[in-house]
């Protein structure tokens, strides 16, 4: 199986690139499974309903999310029905909306985990404790699992990656909108990348307009971040060869695109 990942969606900008180079890089990679992390697709600020199906029609198949899930009060209009979508699986007991999804590939079936880290962020349920129920569960209907681990530190992803080496087909990162070059088949089997990078504004800083951020850090005052709206773009990815019988990772490829690497049909 080949699966498409690509990075924090950012605003409008984010939006426009999944639009234009969802159906190019499906075209030339012919992934079967397309998965897009979509916690900053709203104006930087979480997802709605409006933006959620728009990326279901751009051609994704499942959409994750990440500490930013809760920014946009739309989303609990429709969480719960979003079949496509899963959000941290460490969130408390109860919390709306779902963990773990599975997408069926012919006769083969994937398994899609979002789990959020701790380290420099709200405190969750443990990850890894999580990750240990989580993964048993799938595996006794699929041993290809796909991890979207929405952390901001590179310690904490690597130890999850060396944690679920042979258990899952791939670790990938998200989270700090900055592509690492760290891609690579662990020792047991599994897939892992520390952040697969964001997709969006080019020119700002992790997606957001310069002056304020600067600014912040020159005052040290609390500033209220805005996306950028206009601009050159970015988008990350990467795309995953798995083994269909064995759930192990057998490639992992970074993609992307912006105007220093301009895409190549
Ligand atoms: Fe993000
Ligand atoms: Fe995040």
């Amino acid at each position: 199986m080949r699966v498409l990942f690509i990075g924090d969606v950012v605003g409008s900008m984010g939006r426009e690139m999944i639009t234009e180079y969802v159906p190019r890089l499906k075209k030339k990679y012919r992934p079967q499974v397309t998965i897009v992390n979509g916690e900053n697709a709203a104006s930087g600020r979480g997802i709605t309903e409006k933006i959620y199906k728009k990326l279901l029609q751009d051609g994704v198949d499942v959409v994750t999310m990440g500490n930013h899930t809760w920014d946009n009060r739309n989303i609990f209009e429709f969480i719960d029905d979003a079949k496509k979508m899963v959000r941290p699986a460490n969130f408390p007991e109860g919390t709306p909306g779902q963990g773990m999804v599975f997408v069926k590939v012919n006769q083969v079936e994937l398994a899609v985990i979002n789990m959020q880290a701790r380290s420099f962020m709200t405190d969750l349920d443990d990850p890894f404790r999580k990750m240990q129920a989580l993964v048993a569960e799938a595996r006794k209907r699929t041993p290809i699992i796909f991890v979207d681990f929405h952390g901001e530190t590179t310690s904490e992803k690597q130890a999850m990656g060396w944690f679920l080496d042979g258990e899952v087909s791939a670790v990938v990162g998200t989270h700090t909108h900055v592509q690492t070059n760290d891609a690579r088949i662990l020792p047991k089997g599994t897939a892992y990348l520390t952040d697969v990078g964001m997709t969006g504004p080019y020119d700002g800083i992790l997606g957001m307009r310069r002056d304020v951020i600067i600014e912040k850090f020159l005052t040290a005052m609390p500033k209220r971040f805005e996306v950028v709206e206009e601009g050159r773009a970015i988008l990350c990815g990467c795309l995953l060869e798995i083994d269909d019988a064995t759930g192990k990772a057998k490639d992992i490829q970074l993609i992307q695109i912006n105007d220093d690497r301009p895409f190549m049909e």
